[in-house]
């Protein structure tokens, strides 16, 4: 089936949201017989769509396949701007890299995602395991008009975004480790790494790479104490497609939020979901470790730091431990 005659399919079916559409209002829009209609239908039976078919009424969709690509994703996505445009792969060697690659000529919320990363990497170059088909690795690129200073606060976006979206979409809450962590019972599912292209006092392109550890069962055994997925947590597997619909929405909102009113709701609503904040914690930064109490983050999303002495550290980039 031709790109575009399922595009114009899936859109068709997201607007009705869940409703029958006739088989001549399909035909019209593609431009085709009804009987050509029907073997398009076949062929998303193909990809794993459950098509319901009842006569004078039409089609409707009653399931999606639980993939990440541009088709499941385009139904029921609720944004305006982010995610308007998917580059989707099979398999990549990261996101990230992809994103990279594309942000300079790329339109401002432009989504990259995979079903399976072979090199996904985390911060301090940390490879990031991304098995197929199990979790979201995604990589969406944001052209704000800002000073590159501002960069860190979209991890702290990007954290209340991916939260809230879990929660909505799962039912179960993560809470987040400064900087970019959203844990499940102690273990983390969730990483976030923000990196810039950018002139000394503009930003080019901000791609933020998300990785959300969703069905997996299992993790290898280095990991097994440190990372979970929501499966393990939750007992059942989720949509990886409505998680991702969701932080779109999510990041969509909170961006618009930032741009317009500032910082403040977004750091309200960080600290609320923080779990290091009014702790003691252990911060291991390049230049040291520093034990003390978490007091809060700054407008830049800095942690501050409060040791023994009472001295108050600004914390700009470092490993957590509470
Ligand atoms: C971290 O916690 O260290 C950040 C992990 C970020 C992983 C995501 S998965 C999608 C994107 N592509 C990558 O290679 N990394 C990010």
């Amino acid at each position: 089936m031709q790109s575009s005659v399922k595009h114009t399919l899936l859109e068709a079916f997201s607007k009705a949201d869940g409703e029958f559409v006739s088989g001549q209002a399909l035909a019209d829009m593609i431009g085709c017989s009804r009987t050509a209609v029907w073997k398009h239908i076949e062929s998303l039976r193909q990809e794993g769509f459950e098509l319901e078919v009842v006569r004078k009424k039409g089609y409707r969709i009653t399931s999606k396949p639980d993939k990440v690509s541009e088709n499941e994703l385009l139904i029921g996505l609720e944004t305006n701007r982010l995610g308007k445009r998917i580059v989707f792969k099979e398999s990549v060697e990261s996101t990230q890299k992809e994103a990279h690659q594309i942000a300079e000529e790329a339109e401002e919320g432009t989504l990259v995602i995979a079903e399976e990363q072979t090199e996904g990497r985390g911060r301090m170059a940390r490879p990031w395991q991304s098995p197929k088909y199990t979790g979201i690795w995604m990589s969406i690129i944001l052209k704000p008009e800002l000073p590159p200073f501002k960069a860190p606060q979209f991890t702290l976006i990007t954290a209340v975004a991916v939260t809230e979206a879990i929660r909505d979409t799962t039912g179960v809450m993560p809470s987040i480790k400064w900087p970019n962590d959203l844990l499940l019972n102690g273990k983390k599912i969730t990483g976030i790494l923000t990196e810039l292209q950018a002139d000394s006092d503009h930003i080019r392109s901000i791609i933020i790479g998300i990785g959300v550890n969703v069905n997996q069962r299992e993790f290898p055994e280095e990991l097994a104490d440190i990372a979970t997925s929501i499966a393990i947590e939750k007992g059942e597997t989720v949509s990886r497609a409505k998680i991702v619909q969701a932080i779109m929405k999510n990041l969509e909102t909170y961006y618009d939020e930032y741009m317009t009113n500032g910082f403040s709701l977004i750091k309200e609503k960080w600290e609320s979901y923080a779990i290091s904040i009014g702790r003691h914690i252990i911060a291991r930064t390049v230049t040291g470790t520093i034990r003390g109490k978490a007091l809060g983050i700054t407008d830049d999303g800095v942690l501050k730091l409060e040791d023994e002495n009472g001295i108050i550290h600004d914390i700009y980039s470092a490993d957590i431990e509470i």
